[in-house]
């Protein structure tokens, strides 16, 4: 089964809007041809979502949004909503990312919620799912792992999840130059695949795209990618710079 490969740049915390229209301007200047094949999205600040869409515009680059809401619209003071990325241009958003889940105490449950709210709204959720250090050490992996989709995607009907992307990242492997083995991540990815394919049906776990995240660097990009489960990479720090981030994409396509 063909998947488009994917790859994600996640600026997290960084760059103005400014600096993010500037860098994504390097980046569509330096690819001015992308393989049919393959679909990039930068997912900037929520401040520059709307600098960097307008990069943007008329190019095969897509918008992705670093965190989203559960309600359409009310009084909570400080929250974006579904409705409010799609209307910035967003085609996709990132849902539960480790940082999240660390730092703002997301739980698995509030994850499901912001999943639905995205696919109401067409917007393509990057479900992000990874085990800490000590999960691993203590031969959790696969039940942390298991735990955190079957949660996530409760309640998705097959027509919803055909929007669903999901991001391997173990979190030992985020910001610490640290990758997972090749045979790590396929075991992970294979293991995610015949989770999805339980959850819904097999033909659409095959359908399904399946991100590594964890220190992917232009010097690892092509190996991963080659895993037969592994169709892109969500980039955090190999994204920021643009002349990186471009080599980091011609390595991987
Ligand atoms: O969203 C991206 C991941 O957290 C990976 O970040 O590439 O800096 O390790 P990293």
């Amino acid at each position: 089964m063909d998947r488009r490969t994917f790859i994600v740049a996640n600026w997290k915390m960084h760059k103005t809007p400014e600096e993010a229209a500037q860098t994504a301007e390097s980046i569509i200047t330096s690819l001015s041809s992308l393989p049919a094949t393959a679909d990039i999205a930068l997912a900037p600040s929520f401040p520059a979502l709307l600098t960097v869409a307008e990069k943007l515009k008329d190019t095969p680059f897509l918008l992705a949004a670093q965190n989203v809401h559960t309600e359409p619209q009310g009084a909570f003071t400080g929250e974006i909503s579904a409705p409010m990325l799609k209307a910035c241009g967003c085609q996709f958003v990132i849902v539960g990312h480790s940082e999240r889940r660390q730092y703002s105490s997301e739980t698995d449950s509030l994850i499901q919620k912001k999943i639905r709210a995205s696919i109401l709204n067409k917007i393509g959720p990057i479900l992000c799912v990874g085990e800490s250090d000590a999960q691993r050490n203590e031969g959790r992996t696969f039940k942390v792992l298991d735990k955190q989709v079957r949660e996530a995607v409760k309640g998705l009907s097959v027509t919803d999840a055909e929007f669903l992307i999901l991001a391997y990242e173990p979190i030992w492997a985020i910001g610490t130059g640290k990758t997972a083995s090749v045979d790590q991540v396929q075991e992970v990815h294979a293991f995610l695949r015949e989770t999805l394919a339980d959850c819904f049906e097999k033909d659409l776990a095959k359908r399904i795209r399946i991100l590594y995240g964890g220190s992917v660097k232009p010097s690892n990009i092509k190996e991963l990618i080659a895993l037969s489960d592994v169709d892109g990479a969500l980039v955090g720090g190999a994204s920021l710079d643009p002349e990186t981030f471009v080599s980091l994409i011609r390595n991987g396509l």
